[in-house]
């Protein structure tokens, strides 16, 4: 393999024997023609790994892309790993498989490869994502804990059409917990990570336990000014010849980590995914950044922040 391709056909093992690309398209795109156009040009770039979530409202339009490439022979299924998120709505367990199955459903698929639970957060059961009292205040569901949704997301894998389960948005505190208890222990912890947010503990954590990393962010949502103008950041990209976005998603993988990034054109998902081994005094130089920035509250509350749309970017965070 050449050092050119090192990074970006990174393959990382899970704890149910199969691999997770380390290179992965996050489809949180507010349009739906822009989710089918960038979810192809992604395919077309080379990334084999897509994250999806019901609270997306565009699995369809991610469905109908993967297909269309599908079918004109340029990939096969199995080349694919396809990961998509249960919301917070449908914590209740009776709801799982109901919610799973309308997941595959709209994204045209027989199995996932991965089956997340997208916030720790259970919200009051029902069709409403964002349920909100006369106040606005969110509405919590109490009667449900996440062994609980957990135990329905093991009964997934039992079944067949789910290969392998995790979490996403959850603190090393709570994670604890439900790794202690896991019959069927989680194979991945999706969470927002970039050299502002290294998430240090919990990367260590999972690393001992064979729990795969899936950073969120890691171009810091493109947000500017933002991680692009560091200067550390900056210099190391002058220096090899690289793009920042390349040495952010090149360190993220060469710590370890799979990750998710959205790249809205065909520049940008060439680019993302052509990223190669950076040298070592350029990760120290990145590890020592003593910036610490977390963009997405999603984590401390389960709400999102919004589902973005085109005039929103700059200064967004979704979830
Ligand atoms: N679990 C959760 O709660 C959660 C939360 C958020 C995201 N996610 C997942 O993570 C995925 C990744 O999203 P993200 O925002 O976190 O990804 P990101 O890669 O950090 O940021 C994506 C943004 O960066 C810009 N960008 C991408 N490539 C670029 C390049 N080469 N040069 C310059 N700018 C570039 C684009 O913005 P412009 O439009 O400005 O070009 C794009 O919208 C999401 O799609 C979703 O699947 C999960």
């Amino acid at each position: 393999m050449s050092e050119q391709n090192e990074l970006r056909d990174n393959q990382i093992p899970m704890n149910n024997g199969r691999n997770i690309p380390a290179l992965g398209f996050g489809t949180l795109i507010p349009s739906l023609d822009d989710t089918r156009r960038a979810t192809r040009t992604a395919l077309e770039a080379g990334f084999r790994q897509f994250d999806c979530s019901e609270r997306y409202r565009n699995e369809e339009a991610v469905g109908e892309a993967i297909k269309s490439v599908l079918q004109e022979g340029k990939v096969r299924r199995e080349d694919l790993f396809i990961a998509t998120k249960l919301w917070n709505n449908n914590h209740r367990p009776e709801r799982v498989k109901p919610a799973f199955e309308a997941s595959l459903r709209r994204l045209g698929l027989d199995y996932a490869d991965l089956y997340l639970i997208h916030t720790p957060f259970a919200f009051q059961p029902g069709d409403e994502q964002d349920p909100r009292d006369q106040n606005g205040n969110v509405l919590y569901d109490h009667d449900v804990t996440l062994l609980d949704t957990w135990k329905a997301l093991e009964s997934l894998v039992d079944g067949g059409k789910c290969r392998a389960i995790g979490l996403s948005d959850i603190t090393l505190e709570q994670l604890t917990p439900l790794y202690e208890s896991a019959r069927i222990k989680p194979a991945v912890v999706q969470v927002e990570s970039h050299p502002y947010l290294p998430e240090t503990e919990l990367l260590n954590f999972c690393k001992e336990k064979g729990i795969v990393f899936l950073a969120f962010a890691p171009l810091g949502h493109g947000m500017k000014p933002g991680l692009f103008e560091d200067p550390v950041i900056s210099a190391i990209a002058a220096r090899v010849g690289k793009t920042p976005a390349q040495v952010l998603l090149a360190w993220a993988v060469q710590r370890g980590t799979a990750l998710l990034t959205t790249p809205k054109n065909e520049a940008q998902a060439r680019e993302n995914f052509n990223i190669s081994s950076l040298p070592a005094d350029a990760m120290d130089e990145i590890n020592r950044i003593q910036t610490r920035q977390r963009l997405n509250p999603v984590v401390s509350t389960g709400v999102p922040g919004f589902i973005p749309r085109p005039a929103d970017r700059k200064g967004a965070a979704g979830s």
